[in-house]
């Protein structure tokens, strides 16, 4: 039954709540936050709708887009509250953020709206509300951090791989982006923190953990001079944790890179060498407007820094198409960026004018099915870039780390090679999700790569994680970038 059916029974609501999780990995990485705090609390996680108490939605406001399908979501529960005026409904996060108190007025059945640098409170909020209290809102700066010391990690879903957030907010003033202004200034955690919740889950049997930033190879800017910490540190700080295998990093900002960071992430035997690192555009007029800090010349030096130390490496970016005043020559460069680079993988979003931005003021003057055309171009040769690298990978040795079997080619695990490109490997006792198996490339079979494991390569024993009841965390329209 759906919730918008009338029910033939009465609703037995128990003390469960329903979290939707939008936007990027660092809300994935709230949302186990949250999930962990109510749990203590004695709320249980479902997915129906019926038993639901609470509906809590962790939003995003990068694009239009992703806010748009919250209220959407919202309007299907407004029947569901008008049934039953005890259900308790919270927006949290940036949307709660961007659009305030105003939210109330749009949405009058929601109850909290909370902003993203309060979640941890949630559990409070929605006893203010079950207490009687009318329109709970929390925004803007917090009385404390976010990120604790010491992260309660049971909210966390069971899985070899890991989020951890080593920094909070954005300095940067980019025209069209709404971030700053919803999550604030940047707060850089302490590496004893950082590196003490990675030890923890690898000792939970985690072996691949990325790591969280918007500019994130800027962590630690924001702390005192003297002593202060950084991304190589943090680097090498990990090399020590034996369980762990791999570390991604998410997502990096070209104006940071240098060579001392290059370096560790060259030494590091953990590093996945499979880097986002956004170029946005590939003209500089339209790199200008948008305030990124860069040109292409100077993300060619910061990119050949990286590429000088790690041949190997592979580099996701991030698009933006139709950006006010862009000419079809702006988008050629924008090509010819993308074919120079070669990036292994690109996410590619049409402009979206965001209220409180810079670029807010400038005329959206790209015509919408223009914005569409280059947004499908530029996929489409990404498509073609990807082929192209994947297959320079066959006849070279490797390791994978095994993500799942494939459904496309069942009798096979499916895995990435430490530069991010994906192989199959025939299915033996023994292998299970996040273990890293060296191997050669033997071929490629028109999608993806197939593996042939070393022969000397020791089975390990089978390994027991302790069973827990995996919590429901729905992750609802990822913002790839972060990819979800
Ligand atoms: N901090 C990261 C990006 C975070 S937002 C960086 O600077 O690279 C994720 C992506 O959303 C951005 O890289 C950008 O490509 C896209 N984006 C942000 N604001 C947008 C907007 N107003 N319209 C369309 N895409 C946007
Ligand atoms: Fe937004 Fe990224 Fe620019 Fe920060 S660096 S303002 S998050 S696009
Ligand atoms: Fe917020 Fe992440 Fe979206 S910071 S605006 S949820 S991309």
């Amino acid at each position: 039954m759906t919730s918008t059916e009338t029910p033939s029974v009465p609703i037995q609501r128990t003390r469960s709540f329903q979290l939707r999780v939008f936007g990027c990995q660092m809300n994935v990485y709230d949302g186990e936050l949250m999930q962990a705090s109510l749990e203590g609390r004695g709320w249980k996680s479902t997915e129906n709708t019926d038993e639901a108490s609470v509906f809590l939605f962790h939003t995003c406001s990068v694009r239009e887009q992703a806010e748009e399908r919250v209220h959407g979501l919202l309007g299907e529960l407004r029947r569901v509250k008008k049934a039953d005026p005890s259900v308790v409904i919270g927006v949290i996060g940036c949307m709660a953020d961007r659009e305030g108190q105003e939210l109330f007025d749009r949405e009058p059945h929601v109850d909290i709206v909370c902003g993203s640098r309060h979640f941890p409170k949630i559990a409070d909020l929605i006893d203010q509300v079950v207490g009687g209290e009318k329109r709970v809102c929390v925004l803007g700066e917090a009385e404390s951090r976010v990120d604790q010391e010491e992260r309660d990690l049971t909210g966390r879903v069971e899985d070899y791989q890991a989020h951890v957030a080593v920094m909070r907010g954005c300095d940067m003033n980019c025209t069209y982006c709404i971030v700053p202004s919803v999550r604030g200034r940047v707060e850089s955690r302490s590496p004893e923190s950082i590196v003490n919740e990675i030890r923890r889950l690898s000792e939970m049997g985690v072996t691949e953990v990325h790591l969280l930033g918007q500019t994130i190879d800027s962590y630690g800017r924001d702390l005192p001079r003297d002593d202060r910490p950084d991304l190589a540190g943090l680097l090498d700080a990990l090399e020590d944790i034996d369980g762990l295998k791999r570390i991604r990093l998410v997502t990096l900002h070209p104006s940071y890179v240098d060579q001392r960071l290059a370096d560790a992430m060259a030494r590091s035997t953990k590093f996945m060498r499979f880097l986002p690192i956004p170029i946005q555009s590939g003209s500089d007029p339209v790199l200008r407007n948008m305030k990124r800090g860069y040109t292409v010349e100077l993300y060619r030096k910061r990119v050949a820094i990286l590429m000088k130390a790690m041949p190997d490496l592979e580099l996701i970016s991030d698009w933006i198409v139709g950006f006010p005043g862009e000419t079809d020559e702006d988008f050629t460069g924008s090509e010819e960026a993308m074919k120079e680079f070669g990036f292994l993988q690109s996410y590619v979003f049409q402009y979206s004018p965001r209220p409180g931005t810079t670029a807010f003021d400038l005329e959206d003057d790209v015509p919408k099915k223009l914005k569409s055309r280059r947004n499908h171009r530029l996929l489409e040769l990404q498509r073609e870039i990807a082929q192209q690298r994947t297959l320079t990978q066959v006849g070279k040795s490797s390791r994978i780390l095994l993500e799942r079997l494939s459904d496309r080619f069942p009798g096979n695990w499916l895995g990435r090679t430490r530069n991010g490109h994906y192989a199959l490997l025939p299915e033996e006792p023994g292998y299970h999700a996040g273990l890293e198996v060296p191997v050669d490339l033997v071929s490629y079979n028109g999608r993806s790569l197939v593996a042939e494991r070393h022969a000397d390569f020791q089975m390990p024993e089978p390994v027991v994680v302790p069973e827990a009841e995996a919590p429901v965390i729905r992750v609802t329209e990822p913002v790839p970038g972060f990819d979800v």
